[in-house]
């Protein structure tokens, strides 16, 4: 094991009718002015919106809405969100929703506590975050575990570059996680969560260390979210299915899957890429690329993807290479099971592109060649443009 630091701050409040409590926590961490940011509109329809307005309006917290925040969220949309908290007074950011209006929160926090700094110096890593406003959370979506992750995405639309930025000034003060506000969620959504689950802890699972307990942890969390996503997408009122797999998303994302590892995430850069360019869902972007990376790499330590096929779908039969790229396709044939794509031809914001493309995307993702990516296997531009190119079928 490697030494590791897990801090994991965030105080979650999971089941039934949570979200009436909303009031309390808010108090409980030091909040008197709220700006609640919403997505486009799901928690306006849903009512929930309305209700936790409602909860705030009794213990006299005052509150302003901010929404219109959209997937795959902008910079420049979070930075119109900064100048009404500003307006405001905010002291405390509450977000209503998925990982988009989460990390848009998170952005707005840290906008307000700078009022001087572009807060995209932050996600650029010009300047490290010092501080930053108290963020709460209440969840509507399984999927990008920022409710409890040290980490929030944005995207500069200027320049088509969507940026992660790691902090532990991103960590909410609560997560407020009720499985029965997911229900409304279209089964192409829950698919995509499903997928960002997966691969939060496919990514950690994938790197050079072995570390048992960790290792059989990600392994267990895998089976849960495999099992419990191929219900979930058929029945979105399964309440069973639906907490399993929101438990899962936050814990796959909170640094335990990966603890004492050194982690790959290449796939999330290679999907985010496909984000920055062609707006195509996150879930759905590491869908497309997984198994084309898993294909390039595998025989780095094929002994990896032997374990990870015994101990996740238990394929046993076989050489180690059958056993490994047996657990490949299934990971593959699990993403087409649940709708989602898996090269460039099945998604439909992309479709194949031209080796032009291929070659700039490919540019854009070595972060104009300053970085390699990956841990499990180190890529460079080269390896990314190669890869770009099996998933461009
Ligand atoms: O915007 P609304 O109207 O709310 O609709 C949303 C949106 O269209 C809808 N939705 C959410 N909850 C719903 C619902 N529809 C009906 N009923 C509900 N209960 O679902 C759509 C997707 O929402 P979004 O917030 O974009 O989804 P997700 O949670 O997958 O977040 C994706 C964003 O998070 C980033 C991704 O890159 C992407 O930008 N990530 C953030 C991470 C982090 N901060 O730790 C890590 C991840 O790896 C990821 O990169
Ligand atoms: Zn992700």
């Amino acid at each position: 094991m490697q030494s590791f630091t897990y801090w994991s701050p965030t105080e979650v409040v999971f089941g039934k009718d949570t979200e009436n409590q909303v009031a309390e926590y808010v108090k409980k961490y030091g909040g008197s002015r709220v700006l609640l940011v919403y997505g486009g509109g799901s928690v306006v329809k849903s009512g929930l919106l309305d209700r936790v307005a409602a909860a705030l309006d009794a213990a006299d917290i005052a509150h302003e809405s901010f929404g219109g925040v959209q997937p795959n969220p902008s910079l420049e949309h979070a930075k119109e969100g900064i100048a009404q908290a500003i307006d405001f007074g905010a002291d405390f950011i509450v977000g209503v929703g998925g990982g988009s209006a989460i990390d848009t929160a998170k952005g707005i926090a840290h906008g307000v506590a700078n009022p001087d700094v572009d807060i995209w110096d932050f996600w650029t890593e010009k300047l490290p975050v010092e501080k930053s406003l108290p963020v709460g959370v209440i969840l509507t979506i399984s999927a990008a575990g920022s409710e409890t992750s040290s980490s929030s995405v944005l995207t500069n639309k200027a320049t088509g570059s969507k940026r992660g930025l790691d902090t532990p000034c991103n960590r909410p003060k609560f997560a407020i996680m009720n499985p029965e506000l997911t229900y409304t969620l279209p089964p192409y959504q829950v698919a995509c969560g499903v997928t960002d689950i997966m691969m939060h802890t496919l990514d950690r699972y994938f790197n050079p260390i072995d570390n048992e307990l960790t290792d059989a942890i990600a392994e267990a969390l895998l089976r849960t979210v495999i099992a419990k996503g191929a219900v979930a997408v058929k029945d979105t009122h399964d309440y069973d299915a639906m907490s399993e797999i929101m438990w899962a998303g936050s814990l796959s994302h909170n640094g335990l899957t990966g603890l004492g590892g050194t982690g790959d995430f290449a796939p999330h850069q290679l999907g985010h890429e496909l984000s920055g360019m062609f707006d195509i869902a996150h879930g759905a972007s590491l869908a497309t690329v997984w198994g084309h990376w898993a294909q390039y790499v595998y025989k780095t330590k094929i002994a990896r993807f032997v374990r990870y096929a015994n101990n996740v779908w238990n394929i046993t039969e076989g050489s180690d290479e059958e056993v490994a790229l047996a657990g490949i396709q299934a990971t593959v044939d699990y993403f087409k099971s649940i709708g989602m794509p898996t090269c460039f031809s099945e998604a439909e914001e992309i479709g194949v592109q031209s080796d032009e493309v291929l070659k700039d995307l490919a540019y854009r993702c070595t972060f104009e060649g300053e970085r390699t990516i990956g841990g499990f296997q180190v890529l460079d531009g080269d390896d990314i443009y190669n890869i770009y190119k099996m998933v461009n079928v």
